[in-house]
């Protein structure tokens, strides 16, 4: 399976001059969760200023307490220190895991990278256990090197 029919829509929500960089993200995160089923939850983390600490950035999706999330921490603050996707088919498995929802059985988090450096991530949980394979990952790290293109 890919993804790759819905890349003509993220390239248009992420060329959209109308719109800040906020609000094509949040577009984005729209467009993601309402064209894959297995996308329950989707969301942006940003590098907080000079701390060492992720910030809830544009996202859809029930509303979570974890806006701040310190790096290490989480499977979000693991990928924002290891700089790999982290591809979780389980999330009872993972002892250093932050839930977010009972409803959430596997998660997905692929780091942003801005001339090279590890400023963010996506972050997509779901309710389907063992939803993600190699066209979830195609699919989000084409969509974080467009969203880098737009900060770089
Ligand atoms: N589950 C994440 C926390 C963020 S929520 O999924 C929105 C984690 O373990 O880092």
């Amino acid at each position: 399976m890919s993804f790759d029919h819905l890349k003509p829509e993220i390239t248009t929500i992420l060329h959209n001059n109308e719109a800040t960089l906020n609000e094509r993200l949040y577009a984005l995160c729209n467009f993601l969760r309402e064209s894959i089923p297995h996308y329950d939850w989707v969301g942006y983390y940003f590098r907080n200023g000079d701390k060492e600490e992720l910030k809830l950035g544009p996202y859809v999706g029930a509303p979570t307490e974890h806006t701040i999330i310190p790096f290490g921490k989480g499977i979000c603050g693991q990928v924002a220190v290891s700089n790999e996707n982290f591809v979780v088919p389980d999330v009872t498995a993972q002892d250093n895991y932050i839930a977010c929802s009972i409803h959430v059985k596997a998660e997905i988090v692929i780091p942003l990278f801005v001339n090279g450096e590890n400023i963010g991530q996506i972050d997509i949980d779901s309710a389907t256990p063992d939803p993600f394979t190699k066209a979830d990952e195609a699919l989000l790290e084409f969509v974080n090197e467009k969203v880098a293109g737009l900060m770089a």
